[in-house]
Order: C-alpha cells, then structure tokens, then sequence
C-alpha cells in the first residue's frame, strides 16, 4: 500500500568522507544535529569514499575507516532501525548520476569552488598532482543528494559554497530536461557550524591539518583533550572579555556552548572576566563528559564487526531503489539508451 504523500516526513540526506579521525568540528557541524533531527525525517547517512578517494589513500585503511565512521556515526546517537547509514561505493548510482551531471555542468561553475582552490594552492598550484577528482568533487556530492530527492541537507558551514552548486546543478537539469530533480535546502546547527582551529583559530578545524593540536578527534582520551585545549590559543588579556572576545577565546566559549546546550543568557552570566586557565578547565570538562559516552558505544561497536556490517548492508539494500529510480528518470530523460 502507498503512503499518501501528506504522511511521509521530508527526506534528509548528508554524508562524511572516511578519512582521517572525525573531529569535533564534524560532530558539532553536522554528526550530532543528524542525531537530534532523525526522527522528524526520512533520514539517509552516508559514508563517502569515492570523495575520499580524490585524494590518494592507503586502500586498506580506507576500508577500515569506513567501519570506523560508520561505528562513530552510530556511537554519536543515529538510530539505524530508522536512519539509513551506508558506504557510497555500494551504491553505483551515485557515480552514474555524477556522469550525466559532469555533463551538463559548465567548466567554470567548478572552477570558482573555494574548496577546489584551496586544495591546488596546497599543492604548490602544481595541476599535474592534483587528480581530476578533485575538480568534479561537487558534481558526486550534487549527485549523492538529488539522487535520493534529499529535500534537507544537514551539514556545516564550510558545504554552503557545494549546496548552492548542487541547487544550479538540479536547476540546469530541471531546465534542460524537464523537472526531475528536487532542489535541496541547507540546514546549518544554530550553534556550531564553523568550529575553528585550536592552534589558530582563523582557520577551519579540518581533518587534513596535521599540526599535533589543531583539532580534537571524538576519539581523543581525555588527558590529550586537556593537553590540546591547554594549548589552545587565546590572546594577551587576562581573562574572558565578554563584549569582545578574541578568535580563540570565542571558538572555545562556542565549543562549550554547543557540547552543553547552554542558552546564550547563562553562558554572558558565566564566563564575563573569567581567567583563561579556568575556562579552558570548564571547556575540558565539558568536552570530556561529553564525548565518553561516545567513545564507549564506539568501543563496544567496531568489536561488533558483524552486527555494523549487517546496518551497512541493510542500509544499503534499502535506499538502492530509490537511487536506481532516479538514475532511471535521468538517463530516459537525455535519451541514454535502454532496451
Ligand atoms: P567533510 O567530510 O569534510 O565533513 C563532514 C561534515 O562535517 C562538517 N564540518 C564542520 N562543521 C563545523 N566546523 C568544522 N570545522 C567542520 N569541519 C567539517 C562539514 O560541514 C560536513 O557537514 N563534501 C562533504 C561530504 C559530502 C556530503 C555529500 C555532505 C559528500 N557528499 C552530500 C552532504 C551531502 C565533506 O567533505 O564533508
């Protein structure tokens, strides 16, 4: 029996490359608000390797990775008996879907991605080292959403710039085609999209920086947590100037905000005039508390290989058809061949 349409919850979708430890930008951007909002959805996960592939990786580390975001994903609170939580590469209408985009998509909308050249300067401007993955990087992720008609993607601040891609990669289809695609809408956490650097808070916290106290991995125990946030920077006054904290001081009250859910008044009577070593003690405390559970569920997950693998496939199995139909529609509608 059908649903009727008014029924069914709006579908969300989003993913995260499998390299490198998840950090507590991942979580606060986007891992812990998919937990919060899964019930109100029709919830998709995804484990993007075939992104994660347009940088070179160790084959077998990136298998294992899969399983390890996958495990982190479920220890973060995603509920798979109504989540969906799957590896892209199980899917191959996603690199279908990619193809016919890559496409119809004009050269220079990719050239303009802030990511895309952020990535050639790291490599020295050199185009002979970096692959061409990189470039089309945006057309899989438009691919991975309008595939499962994903009216919401969750995700951090740093993905606006490839969600308003994807939006004009399924407008230029609807265009040329005839309407196919739903367009996709951001939702961004309201406290948390853009966790900055510890060692410079300037910068994004990424996965790819590998300055030794950059980022906190949710996988950190508690005593480098302490260390790394010991080393956080701050500036050269002695304590929280609330009406204007520096770039430091201001990551660490947003980390705190947002691990504890404190309201905007609680957190202006708390922290005004506090001194440094004692807000860095709070901000610890917080973090730590916080991520042991996580860290636990992590644990008892990944010695669990069976029962994660069995989510993976089931996941998968799930959410193919709606994939498959897609892909379907798109190759009817540019005259790709069938029989
Ligand atoms: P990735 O793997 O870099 O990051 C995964 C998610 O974490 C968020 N995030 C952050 N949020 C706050 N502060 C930070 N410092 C921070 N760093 C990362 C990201 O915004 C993201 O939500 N292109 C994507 C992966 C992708 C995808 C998709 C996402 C592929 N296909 C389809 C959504 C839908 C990426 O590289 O995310």
């Amino acid at each position: 029996m059908e649903i009727p349409a008014a029924l069914m919850k709006p579908r969300i979708f989003s993913g995260m490359q499998p390299t490198g430890e998840l950090h507590i930008g991942n979580y606060l951007g986007a891992l812990r608000n998919w937990a919060r909002i899964q019930y109100d959805y029709e919830p998709i996960f995804c484990i993007v390797d075939q992104h994660a592939i347009t940088v070179r990786q160790d084959p077998k580390t990136l298998r294992e990775s899969c399983e390890k975001v996958a495990a982190l994903y479920l220890a973060a609170g995603l509920d798979p008996a109504h989540s969906a939580v799957f590896v892209q590469s199980q899917i191959s209408a996603h690199v279908e879907l990619a193809w016919i985009f890559t496409c119809t998509v004009p050269f220079g909308w990719l050239g303009r991605m802030t990511q895309f050249k952020a990535k050639t300067l790291q490599a020295g401007g050199n185009q002979d080292s970096i692959g061409t993955g990189l470039f089309l990087y945006p057309v899989l992720m438009a691919a991975d959403i309008l595939l499962y008609q994903a009216k919401l993607v969750p995700v951090g601040d740093d993905q606006s710039q490839h969600m308003e891609l994807t939006r004009n990669i399924a407008a230029r289809f609807n265009k040329l085609y005839g309407r196919t695609f739903e367009i996709p809408a951001t939702k961004l956490p309201m406290v948390g999209a853009r966790i900055m650097g510890l060692d410079d808070p300037t910068r994004k916290m990424s996965k790819s920086a590998n300055a030794p106290n950059h980022s906190i991995s949710l996988l950190d125990p508690p005593g480098r947590v302490r260390k790394k946030i010991g080393r956080a920077k701050t500036d050269s006054q002695p304590g929280v100037n609330w009406e204007n904290p520096g770039a430091g001081v201001s990551n660490l009250l947003t980390i705190f905000q947002a691990f504890s859910d404190w309201s905007d008044e609680r957190m202006s009577l708390h922290f005004p005039d506090m001194r440094y070593g004692a807000l860095k003690k709070e901000v610890t405390e917080m973090v730590n508390a916080k991520l042991e559970p996580i860290q636990r569920r992590f644990a008892e997950l990944m010695d669990n290989r069976d029962y994660l693998r069995g989510v993976l496939r089931g996941s998968a199995a799930r959410v193919a058809p709606i994939a498959e139909e897609t892909v379907r529609q798109a190759k009817k509608r540019t005259g790709l061949y069938s029989l």
